[in-house]
């Protein structure tokens, strides 16, 4: 198979990387660093121009797409937050469809995250338009706000997108992680306003998840196995969401 992976240089991405090539497959790395297309997501024109060599690497045809690349809570910039996590996500998800078209029993997986759950769509200041106020509203907060509202955004986005993708033949999910032991996790326990947060948001399988555990639940979902799982968000957190939410079904 020939798939483009967004994130590839780090974490999820890479662990995600790593397992596909071991079992043979042609992997397009995308990232700000160690990746065969070097580009920074959060710009428009160059995430066109990436989709663009991504198309040109790949011949036009893409099996699997697996969308990783994301910002922690802690990046000062809450519009970044958005801009790479859901608006970029978003972009290359319609830009790779056609190509995806093109590919054999093709899928794709977009890497979202516990934290979509905690916000609603109807409350959520993507949806209502009026992210600058909200976000300026919550102060110090202003990124774990951005963080739970990208995500959320992006999971509603594959939600809405399940008719006409399944229409074209190509499956797509979301996972969800909660904590897993990556540098963007390391960042958020190294901030002074979020880390105490983080490590008191200890899941009751007792542990954190390894990039590797989330890097399988994907293999797993682009994979023939997983042919009748398409528009599905699949929570990978140790069990904090049912500890947390238990009649949230
Ligand atoms: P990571 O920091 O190890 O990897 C993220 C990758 O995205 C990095 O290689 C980074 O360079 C890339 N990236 C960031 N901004 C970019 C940009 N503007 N353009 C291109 N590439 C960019 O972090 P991790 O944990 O592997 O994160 C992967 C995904 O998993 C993210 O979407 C994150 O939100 C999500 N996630 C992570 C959790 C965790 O606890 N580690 C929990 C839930 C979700």
């Amino acid at each position: 198979m020939t798939i483009a992976i967004t994130g590839s240089g780090s974490g999820i991405g890479a662990a995600t990387a790593a397992a596909l090539r071991a079992a043979g497959h042609d992997i397009i790395g995308i990232d700000l660093r160690n990746a065969d297309i070097t580009v920074d997501l959060a710009d428009a024109a160059a995430r066109d121009a990436a989709v663009g060599e991504i198309l040109r690497r790949s011949g036009g045809a893409l099996d699997a797409v697996v969308l990783c690349a994301g910002v922690g809570p802690q990046v000062p910039d809450p519009n970044l937050v958005v801009e790479v996590n859901y608006r970029a996500t978003v972009a290359l998800l319609d830009a790779l469809l056609p190509a995806l078209q093109k590919g054999e029993n093709p899928a794709a997986v977009v890497v979202s995250s516990v934290a979509s759950t905690q916000i609603k769509w109807e409350d959520n200041p993507i949806n209502k338009g009026n992210e600058a106020e909200a976000f300026a509203q919550a102060g110090d907060f202003a990124g774990s706000y951005a963080y739970a509202s990208s995500k959320n955004a992006v999971t509603v986005a594959v939600r809405e997108r399940a008719a006409a993708w399944g229409a074209a033949g190509v499956r797509l999910n979301t996972v969800a992680p909660g904590s897993v032991e990556t540098p963007l996790l390391q960042a958020g326990l190294d901030d002074p306003r979020y880390g105490e947060a983080i490590r008191n948001f200890v899941a009751p399988i007792g542990r954190n998840g390894k990039p590797e555990e989330i890097a399988s639940l994907i293999v797993y979902l682009l994979g023939p196995q997983a042919g009748f799982i398409h528009g599905a968000q699949f929570v990978i957190d140790g069990g904090i969401d049912a500890q947390t939410r238990p009649t949230a079904v």
